[in-house]
């Protein structure tokens, strides 16, 4: 069947697949819901959007993407409320943040009306999809690739935007152990470091891969000129709690993506009074705060990780340990004061929270 609702053409499927998901067995990335969004852009204008039923999608093999990469993404999440509603958690903030990867990339601005409005009717329709387990969401990932179908070496000229959704459970199910990684690097200033460029995660893998043999779960970055100042995880923004303040580095230097998470992590905590320091912070001073006893907690936060406690961090051969979680005052404070908002159950004073 095909409707048209506003600008936005809607093709849906015969039978749902939702009976196939079991919502005690929900695993990040493993499922797919019925519907995905797709706009295309060329001569230098974006197309009416269309939400039509998750499919596979053929390429040319000389198509842009394949070969330099000209990708970009986002990860935002939808969430149940008691009564059943979906709530979509900062669309807004990640679709600014895909237009600053898109201009870095030299690929078009998505309008509004396609990223925000497109989501908004994508999410609509799937709302079934919206799992309504403790820690479950509906991950959306809205990404843009070039698909020019040429093997030359310049900027395309045509790119799709589409969102697919999947239903989705905690990232990590456990804390977390870090490697900081002191030989390979993810971003340098004036690099890509900042955005959400499909390479920026690629390179990553290689590294990651060797510390996963080590047993660790994730690395921690360091710059490139040093290796002293700590910069993200893997995949994740990092706060360490210091002798009672809350400390992360800053997203000054083109290095570090503008977490989202990270965002509201910080405006919580300074609502709440907590003093929060966005500065660069060397290896050096975190190892001088654990042989202190003042390194109290260590965490990641992303949208698909959500607040990820660290319980060691192993630079060369010092291994620190952290307190046991349980007893860490701030991450589970935030934890629950996040899920509180994106859930409905508390009220969202920053007005972050979209509903359908
Ligand atoms: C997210 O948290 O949304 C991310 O994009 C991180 C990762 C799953 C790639």
């Amino acid at each position: 069947m095909s409707v048209s609702s506003k600008d936005i053409s809607i093709t849906k499927v015969e039978k749902s697949r939702i009976s196939e998901l079991d919502p005690s067995d929900i695993h990040f990335g493993m499922n797919y819901s019925d519907h995905m969004l797709i706009a295309k852009y060329e001569n230098g204008a974006w197309q009416k959007p269309e939400i039509m039923p998750f499919h596979n999608m053929t390429f040319s093999p000389a198509t842009t993407f394949f070969h330099y990469g000209q990708a970009i993404f986002e990860g935002v999440k939808a969430y149940k409320d008691a009564d059943g509603n979906p709530l979509i958690f900062r669309p807004y903030d990640n679709w600014k943040r895909m237009n600053r990867s898109a201009e870095r990339m030299a690929m078009p601005e998505v309008p509004e009306d396609i990223f925000i409005d497109g989501m908004r009717a994508l999410i609509d329709l799937d709302r079934n999809w919206i799992p309504v387990g403790a820690e479950s969401s509906l991950y959306i990932r809205p990404f843009m690739l070039a698909v020019d179908e040429f093997i030359g070496v310049r900027p395309a000229e045509k790119f799709l935007f589409i969102i697919i959704t999947s239903p989705a459970g905690p990232y990590y199910n456990k804390p977390v152990s870090i490697y900081v990684q002191d030989q390979y690097v993810r971003a340098f200033p004036g690099g890509i470091g900042f955005t959400k460029a499909a390479g920026n995660y690629g390179m990553s893998m290689y590294p990651t891969m060797q510390i996963k043999k080590m047993g660790y779960d994730q690395i921690l970055w360091t710059d490139g000129f040093e290796h002293k100042y700590v910069q993200e995880i893997g995949t994740m923004n990092v706060f360490f709690v210091i002798g009672g303040k809350v400390i992360t580095p800053d997203i000054t230097h083109d290095t570090i993506l503008a977490g989202v998470t990270r965002n509201s992590v910080i405006a919580l905590l300074r609502d709440k009074g907590v003093i929060v320091e966005e500065r660069m912070i060397s290896i050096d001073e975190i190892e001088a705060a654990h042989k202190e006893g003042k390194l109290q907690e260590a965490f990641g936060t992303g949208t698909a990780a959500s607040i990820a406690p660290i319980y060691a961090l192993t630079y060369h051969d010092d291994k620190m340990e952290l307190p046991p979680v349980e007893t860490w005052e701030t991450a589970n404070w935030l934890k629950k004061e996040l899920a509180d908002i994106r859930y409905g159950r508390k009220e969202d004073t920053h007005g972050w929270t979209l509903k359908l």
